[in-house]
């Protein structure tokens, strides 16, 4: 028996135990002729002792231990002289007997600490080290316990937990596929799920009736913080639903969720917000309502003074910085700097102080009078002391940039509190939405996503301006600020669908090809169904309060989507290109 005991496990009330416990060596350190070791395991450290009296063989062998050894230690449990209060087992320590080493260690290249000296690359070619620090084994076990959570709320609730292949063909998300060559179908490749969806459907068509997975889906698109190439989505799909059913269903599975892993209540029930009204209340699709400093149209106030920039745009809008009238001009030319990022694209940005003393400053004082701008600041809700922040143009685009600044003066300011947990359903989408760049339109969600009934009469017309009134039945989860999960009621007959597909440009013969199958299966007696997706890596980074879903990962990617533990992506053999039937050009 290699161990006893776990490292994190004994207390005061142990005392007096012979134990064996096995573990890795934190650190070791002399003190007054004694050995301090701290031993790790996933469970804790515990403090083992080698007495100055102890016989020269097992002093030899403490000595002789380096950063994580893997050892095997007996001893006795015993009160320490002086506690930690920090550790849970601080209040111990044990008094060896023998001390085996089981297999020795190089020393780590990066330090296995709480926050380790190692940089990003070198903890993630050695990603096995990196895992054994504190905080990474925390978040794996944090996500072990939602996905275990998840698991209990779902079944409890009769959904059936069913696999769907990885080898399929393209999927309607959005993004690129990543393909992989058949073999046996030379030239022919499977296309990796950018998410099960199609299938899902499937199931509801085969009488499964409530299904869920929590499942990896592959999208080959830029990262961020909250994006790898392959993450995992805790999806379902419900048949003979309605949109109220689906949330109901899910807002329950948040409310487990948040009260079994974090006991945090969270409101019930989760407040709603339509698309239109986070886009002008917010600037964003999946608003952060942990604080205000909301956006106001200001165009009626602003135009018909002689300032050309706003006279000529589509929109003008404000938010109030509450207290920022004293930031200095240093400070709101930064401010003015970081909105013309092309990150953030704003051509440029006008300021109104609203000064404590009552008067009024702004960056275009030639064409508005104090009075003027007291207007602008009434219909901004501004009050005296704040810094008013305006931005024109087209509207969305505007909105859009006014919502980003919003985010950033609220990390500035403090106002995002990874503590304070602020969900909402953001629904009433509109079906579609028009792309500049292609000149047609796109469905904003996929193109599984069913209209409002109300509006089916807009979706059968072909004046765009009707095609632009119609809203899909969607939902999206957000959570401050972070969307967190997304779905639908489905189209469940083929002519609505044929009828999608013919709005999005895509032809007869694609539709065919790509979601034949779907279409063919929804002439079978299809039931009225719908579902969602979690974007399970972001719970769990926002469960752990962390903005970035590497951590809750075991072995993620970096930003050039590599695996650099790995080496992956990497070359293949001559031989596995012949057998594919694959050459390969030579990379530009
Ligand atoms: P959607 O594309 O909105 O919907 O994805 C659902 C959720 O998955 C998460 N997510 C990601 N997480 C990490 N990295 C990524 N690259 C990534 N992309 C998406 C997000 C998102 O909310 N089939 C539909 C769901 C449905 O309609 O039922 C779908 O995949 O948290």
């Amino acid at each position: 028996m290699y161990r006893d005991h776990t490292c994190g496990e004994l207390r005061i009330s142990d005392a007096g135990k012979k134990v064996t416990l096995a573990g890795w060596v934190q650190r070791s350190r002399k003190l007054g002729g004694m050995t301090f070791i701290d031993l790790r395991d996933r469970y804790g450290i515990t403090q083992l002792v080698v007495e100055a009296d102890a016989p020269a063989e097992l002093v030899d062998a403490a000595n002789g231990l380096g950063r994580e050894f893997v050892i095997q230690a007996v001893g006795t449990v015993v009160e320490r002289a002086s506690k930690n209060p920090k550790m849970p087992t601080g209040d111990i320590e044990i008094k060896l007997d023998t001390i085996k080493v089981l297999n020795a260690s190089l020393t780590p290249p990066f330090t296995i600490e709480d926050n380790s000296d190692g940089g990003e690359d070198l903890r993630a070619k050695y990603r096995y080290l990196d895992l054994r620090r504190n905080p990474l084994q925390k978040a794996l076990q944090l996500r072990h316990r939602i996905c275990h959570e998840t698991r209990e709320y779902l079944d409890s609730k009769g959904f059936l937990e069913i696999e769907t292949p990885f080898l399929i063909n393209s999927t309607p998300e959005g993004a690129r596929d990543f393909v992989v060559p058949s073999r046996m179908n030379p030239g022919t490749f499977y296309a990796l799920p950018q998410s099960p969806q199609t299938l899902k459907q499937s199931l509801m068509v085969a009488g499964m009736d409530r299904y869920f997975q929590i499942v990896k889906c592959f999208r080959d698109e830029d990262l961020r913080a909250d994006r790898q190439p392959e993450f995992t989505q805790i999806d379902c799909e419900m048949s003979f639903v309605e949109q109220e059913d689906v949330l109901n269903m899910f807002e329950g599975m948040m409310r487990h969720l948040f009260k079994t892993v974090l006991g945090v209540d969270i409101p019930n029930p989760i407040p709603r917000m339509s698309w239109f009204d986070g886009m002008d209340k917010y600037g964003s699709d999946k608003p952060d309502i942990r604080y205000g400093m909301l956006l106001h149209e200001v165009t009626g106030q602003a135009q018909g003074h002689g300032f050309s920039v706003f006279d000529g745009s589509k929109y003008v809008g404000a938010i109030a910085v509450p207290g920022a009238a004293g930031w200095s001009r240093k400070q709101t030319d930064e401010l003015t700097e970081w909105v013309k990022r092309p990150q953030v694209g704003a051509a440029g940005m006008v300021t109104v102080r609203l000064n404590e003393d009552g008067s009024v400053k702004s960056s275009v004082d030639k064409f508005f009078s104090p009075e003027d701008l007291l207007k602008i600041a009434g219909a901004a809700e501004a009050k005296t002391g704040d810094l008013l922040l305006i931005l024109c143009g087209d509207k969305r685009k505007t909105q859009t940039r006014l919502g980003q600044l919003r985010i950033e003066l609220g990390n500035r300011l403090g106002l995002r509190k990874p503590d304070v947990f602020a969900p909402l359903w953001l629904t009433d989408f509109p079906l579609f939405e028009w792309n500049d760049e292609e000149n047609k339109w796109d469905a904003l969600h996929h193109p599984f996503t069913a209209p409002k009934p109300e509006h089916l009469q807009y979706y059968y017309s072909d004046k765009p301006e009707d095609i632009l009134k119609v809203c899909a039945n969607a939902y999206d989860f957000v959570l401050n600020g972070t969307e967190l999960g997304g779905g639908s009621i489905r189209i469940h007959n083929p002519k609505d669908q044929e009828r999608m597909f013919q709005i999005i440009g895509i032809g007869k013969e694609e539709a065919e090809r790509k979601f034949g199958f779907l279409i063919n299966a929804f002439r079978y007696g299809a039931p009225p169904h719908g579902g969602l997706a979690f974007g399970l890596d972001r719970v769990c980074a926002l469960f752990g309060g962390s903005d970035s879903i590497r951590d809750y990962i075991a072995f993620p990617k970096n930003n050039q989507g590599k695996d650099i533990m790995l080496g992956a992506p990497g070359i293949i053999d001559q031989k596995q290109l012949d057998e594919l039937q694959l050459d390969l050009r030579k990379p530009e």
